[in-house]
């Protein structure tokens, strides 16, 4: 069955790429374990030749992502890093690259520690004010690179108002779509040029892979993206696209509870008296409320919170019991996080005041258990500050 758009969310997700296996019938598609492939006469192959350049695991887990974000091909990386990695490898010394002030905090550390030193160019911006973005565009401006909603203060950026500019100067936008999901966001919808997932997270959804994919709206990235993978080599394992493969299958029912257990979670925090703010986008109280309307279709479950101290942040980080404190997010286990010390201790403590990112705040990526039990659990650990 050829999966096109005017499929539901749904049956593309559950679909697209994932024909039954034509040599025996299985309906699960197979993990294709194998580094080289035979070729009948020199020259003469069935499409693969090597691992690095293809494995049709990797191809059907290809054809899935770029169903679901409405691209024309995806290509799939071994860490959302690599995947960011793969961006720059399309340009060369001298390009620049305009970036919002809020991402996670390993693009940043990539950008700076590692591709200024080839002569990449990179000015941070705060893109919530698409004026700021406009004034950075150089003539040398490749890429316009946004995260929406940022990690971790849940800020937006307008991607339809980023496109607009970024198209009359001449670059792409990059959109890193990880915390929504196509399931709550289509940046291509509202025209950015490439759609960005550490897959680690919600399309994978079990804590159990890395990964990262390129969403690419042109046949032309497209193929100097195959061309990154073949040459550079960061691309994922047969058997992690296998399983991203199968998160993908349940990743509406996922997002769905995400989403209703976050707003009940989000709501619980802003009434608590212990609680100083709380950064949702699903709440009214959210600077930006209106666009997370206009531009998600629903509000998923990052959330981060205000203890005010980092000793308070502290205490509840060990009280927690359903929670599980560490790294990442997405999974169907609420992962409950430090940024100041984790995710974005990279970026320095200077880089943390400068976007308000404060030692109290504590970020919950709320999981899909029964939404009584995560609430007991930050009732009891918020009981002890
Ligand atoms: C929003 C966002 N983008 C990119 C990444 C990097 O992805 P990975 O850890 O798969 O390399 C992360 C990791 O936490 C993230 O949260």
């Amino acid at each position: 069955m050829s999966i096109k758009n005017k499929f539901g969310f749904s049956t593309r997700a559950i679909h697209a790429g994932n024909a039954a296996d034509p040599s025996t019938g299985a309906v699960a598609p197979p993990i294709f374990a194998t580094s080289t492939y035979a070729q009948e006469e020199l020259g003469k192959t069935k499409g693969y030749d090597y691992s690095r350049a293809g494995n049709p695991t990797r191809t059907r887990l290809e054809e899935n992502l770029a169903a679901l974000e409405g691209g024309v091909a995806a290509r799939v990386f071994g860490s959302g890093m690599a995947a960011v990695g793969a961006i720059c490898h399309l340009m060369k010394a001298g390009d620049h690259i305009v970036a919002s002030n809020n991402l996670y905090g390993g693009v940043p550390r990539l950008f700076n520690q590692i591709m200024t030193n080839l002569g990449l160019e990179f000015t941070y911006v705060d893109s919530a004010d698409t004026r700021n973005v406009e004034r950075a565009i150089r003539k040398s401006t490749r890429y316009v690179y946004i995260e929406t909603p940022t990690n971790p203060l849940m800020g937006l950026t307008n991607i339809e108002a980023v496109s607009n500019i970024a198209h009359q100067h001449g670059c792409e936008v990059v959109v890193d779509n990880t915390f929504m999901s196509p399931y709550f966001q289509q940046p291509i919808k509202f025209g950015a040029d490439i759609v960005m997932h550490s897959t680690t997270k919600f399309l994978n959804g079990h804590s159990d892979g890395l990964g990262g994919v390129l969403v690419c709206t042109t046949k032309d990235q497209a193929e100097k993206l195959l061309f990154v993978q073949k040459a550079a080599g960061a691309i994922l394992s047969p058997f992690e696209c296998w399983l991203v493969l199968r998160g993908t299958k349940t990743l509406a029912v996922r997002m769905k509870q995400h989403d209703e257990n976050g707003r009940v979670v989000a709501d619980y925090l802003s009434g608590h008296r212990k609680v100083k703010s709380v950064a949702y986008p699903g709440l009214k109280s959210h600077p930006q409320y209106e666009l997370a309307c206009r531009q998600m279709t629903g509000f998923g479950s990052m959330i981060t919170f205000e203890t005010g101290s980092l000793a308070n942040a502290k205490r509840v980080l060990k009280r927690v019991r359903v929670c599980t404190m560490g790294e990442s997010l997405g999974g169907v286990e609420t992962l409950i996080s430090h940024p100041a010390s984790m995710t974005h201790a990279a970026i320095g403590e200077k880089g943390r005041k400068a976007i308000g990112l404060t030692d109290g705040m504590v970020r919950i990526s709320v999981g899909i258990e029964d939404v009584e039990d995560i609430i007991a659990d930050l009732e009891q650990a918020l009981a002890g500050i």
